[in-house]
């Protein structure tokens, strides 16, 4: 396999929980990764409305952000390697669009360009309670080869604020893709 152009994808959609992506994003960045950012239209309002500014008012200017029409994104083709792809966080509606394989805007897209050229793809949904659609969605992307991380945040290290929350999610995203960090101390530690 080519050595990839692009170190991780990220796309932002229309579920609850910015905070996730963000602090996700901030991480890769502050690792001195090569990271493009994706952002579906309602994911664009949930940021603003949970952050507070837009996000392309807080990416640094070295991410370079496409809306979910913008075909200009070269990670629309599989002929552009990235390393990895995280939907962060990943409303039903998309993980519905990506399980069935359509490729209606650039986040589905990319994620079955993923998928068909077997990179790692995780998926971090957030909605509850699940219906019997959206488990068997999610089953199809697991056997498909992506990795299910729901945003379920575990209490053992007992977390004190928000952000500590986020951050064992964004830690466990991070041991998926491979990077070290200090993000959550492993149990018995
Ligand atoms: C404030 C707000 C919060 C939402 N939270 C969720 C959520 O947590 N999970 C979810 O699946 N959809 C959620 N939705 C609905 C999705 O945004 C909606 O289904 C949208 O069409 C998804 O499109 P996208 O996947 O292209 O972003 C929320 C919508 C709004 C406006």
């Amino acid at each position: 396999m080519n050595t990839p152009k692009i170190d991780c994808v990220l796309a932002v959609t229309g579920a609850s929980g910015a905070i996730y992506a963000k602090t996700l994003i901030e991480y890769l960045y502050k690792k001195g990764l090569s990271v493009r950012c994706l952002v579906s239209n309602v994911g664009e309002k949930v940021w603003k409305w949970e952050i507070g500014r837009p996000i392309s008012e807080m990416l640094p200017p070295e991410i370079a952000i496409y809306g979910e029409d913008d075909w200009r994104a070269p990670v629309a083709s599989g002929s552009v390697m990235a390393g990895a792809m995280v939907i962060i966080p990943c409303s039903m509606g998309t993980l519905a669009a990506v399980a069935q394989g359509l490729a209606h805007n650039i986040i589905h897209r990319t994620a079955d360009v993923m998928l068909k050229e077997k990179r790692p793809l995780i998926l971090v949904p957030r909605e509850t309670p699940l219906n019997t659609i959206h488990l068997e969605n999610m089953l199809r992307l697991a056997r498909a080869g992506a990795t299910i991380l729901p945003a379920m945040p575990g209490f053992y290290h007992r977390p004190e604020k928000i952000q500590d929350m986020v951050d064992f999610v964004v830690g466990r995203i991070l041991d998926h893709l491979g990077i070290e960090h200090k993000l959550v101390k492993p149990w018995g530690e």
